[in-house]
């Protein structure tokens, strides 16, 4: 396993909405690198979560980067509602998007990071001629819309391939971050897999333990 820091991205989806500042402030003190918001707009996923309004109440009570995970069929018509909230990073997808370039170019000129999402049946391969205007790779480990999932092996591999596509063309200045059913099981083996940056939900928000002893279970997972 890589002995380099690893990050970690805890997603408010699975947060107390009804305290979703207090959740934040306490993920920001337990040593949270970013954090991430998942943007859905039910119909490019078939689930309904959250809009710009969030990120600038957020932007009220933590120092921390907001990543924006854009879920949503046209990623154009909203980043600059979501920059001027206070979005300080993107990812958007793939799939579904037929001038990606001129998403991210979009995203660029407005002086934010940006990143491009891959969904688990989506070949690495199609980062190959977008890669070079990336800050960020994410690579899906459940099919997106909902939190609370079960992480999909199978894309092990893939996250290994992004990570020498990665090293080969841009070695240090590209994020590998995961995204879906990342937990004190999982996270060790998406690190070893490639994996440098981690977003998890429910494995840091839930009912049974504090946000604070959950990221502290899953950085000891992490430890060699
Ligand atoms: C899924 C989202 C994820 C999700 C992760 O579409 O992109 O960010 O919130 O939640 P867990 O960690 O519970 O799988
Ligand atoms: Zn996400």
């Amino acid at each position: 396993m890589t002995t380099k820091a690893i990050k970690l991205a805890p997603s408010i989806l699975a947060a107390d909405f009804a305290r979703l500042g207090e959740q934040v402030a306490e993920a920001e003190r337990a040593g949270a690198d970013r954090i991430h918001v998942d943007v859905m707009d039910g119909h490019f996923v078939p689930n309904l979560s959250m809009g710009a309004a969030v990120v600038r109440s957020l932007r009220k009570v933590t120092r921390l980067p907001l990543e924006a995970h854009l879920m949503i069929s046209n990623p154009d018509f909203f980043v600059e509602e979501f920059a001027q909230a206070g979005a300080d990073s993107f990812l958007v997808h793939w799939e579904g998007n037929n001038d990606l370039s001129r998403t991210v170019q979009c995203i660029r000129a407005l002086g934010k990071r940006v990143g491009v999402a891959i969904n688990p049946a989506t070949a690495a391969s199609v980062l190959e001629e977008i890669l070079q205007d990336l800050d960020q790779v994410l690579v899906m480990t459940v099919n997106p819309g909902f939190g609370h999932q079960h992480f999909l092996h199978t894309v092990l591999p893939k996250i290994t391939r992004a990570r020498q596509m990665i090293d080969q063309n841009m070695p240090g200045s590209c994020d590998l971050e995961v995204d879906g059913g990342v937990d004190a099981t999982t996270a060790p083996l998406a690190v070893a897999a490639g994996a440098d940056v981690l977003v998890a939900g429910s494995a840091i928000f839930n009912d049974s333990e504090s946000v604070t002893a959950a990221m502290e279970r899953l950085r000891t997972a992490l430890r060699p």
